[in-house]
């Protein structure tokens, strides 16, 4: 069965607050959009669609120039779940294929959850999410009053996320239409009533969205490289 994926890239990242586009926001030198396309390959992705920022479009595919998989670059829309939908249908691929959805901004996702997330999409014909504990106590806040959330009932979510090609046109034609917004691929799937399978994440799977996060991520690059 095939592997194919969409990462999108087309964000401002405006809490990163870089003088560029996130995606290409160099990360122990190298662009977070290419790190991203890199472990996605290494996981056994072998075709790529990446949504990009349209006026940054050519530096981002300078960025990804050599990369051992064909990829395409399209502009991406106004919100990540526009940016998904585009990329689906510029993914030219069967609809048996699986398709993983990841954030370019999730740079350092381990190949080895790549992977596990598309043979979870073989074997349990649900869509597949990578996810973590939570580490910290939760509290649920209320107009008057606030209490404490379980969090051993609490995982929290990653990318990438993945599902039969048909399975994810199918979610987000039917969101689309219905003018629905979702947070994320699997809450997508889960709309049109397909169920959602766990597998864990990692780590090193984070998302950069703020400065510090960016420090962190430098961080575990040269733990892992040490
Ligand atoms: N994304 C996208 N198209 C959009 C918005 C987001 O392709 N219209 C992508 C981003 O490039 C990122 C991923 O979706 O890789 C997750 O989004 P987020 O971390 O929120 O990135 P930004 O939207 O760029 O950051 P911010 O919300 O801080 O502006
Ligand atoms: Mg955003």
């Amino acid at each position: 069965v095939p592997v194919v994926a969409v990462v999108v890239a087309a964000g401002s990242g405006s809490r990163l607050g870089a003088a560029v586009p996130k995606s290409l926001v160099p990360l122990g030198g190298v662009p977070l959009v290419r790190r991203a396309v890199d472990a996605l390959v290494a996981g056994g992705a072998q075709a790529i669609v990446v949504t990009v920022p349209a006026e940054r479009a050519a530096d981002v595919e300078d960025a990804l120039n050599g990369v051992a998989a064909p990829v395409r670059c399209v502009p991406g829309g106004a919100t990540r779940q526009e940016s998904v939908r585009i990329g689906l249908s510029e993914l030219g691929a069967a609809d048996d294929a699986i398709v993983l959805v990841h954030d370019a901004a999730r740079a350092l996702i381990p190949p080895d959850v790549v992977s596990a997330v598309a043979a979870a999409v073989l074997t349990s014909g649900e869509a597949v999410v990578p996810v973590l504990p939570v580490v910290d106590s939760i509290r649920e806040v209320g107009e008057q009053s606030s209490r404490v959330v379980d969090r051993g009932r609490l995982r929290s979510v990653q990318t990438p996320q993945g599902a039969r090609m048909w399975q994810l046109r199918a979610a987000h034609d039917r969101i689309a239409a219905d003018g629905v917004e979702v947070t994320d691929d699997a809450a997508a799937c889960e709309y049109v009533g397909i169920p959602v399978t766990l597998v864990a994440g990692h780590r090193d799977a984070m998302k950069i969205t703020e400065p510090v996060d960016l420090i962190l991520a430098e961080a575990l690059l040269a733990h892992r490289t040490a």
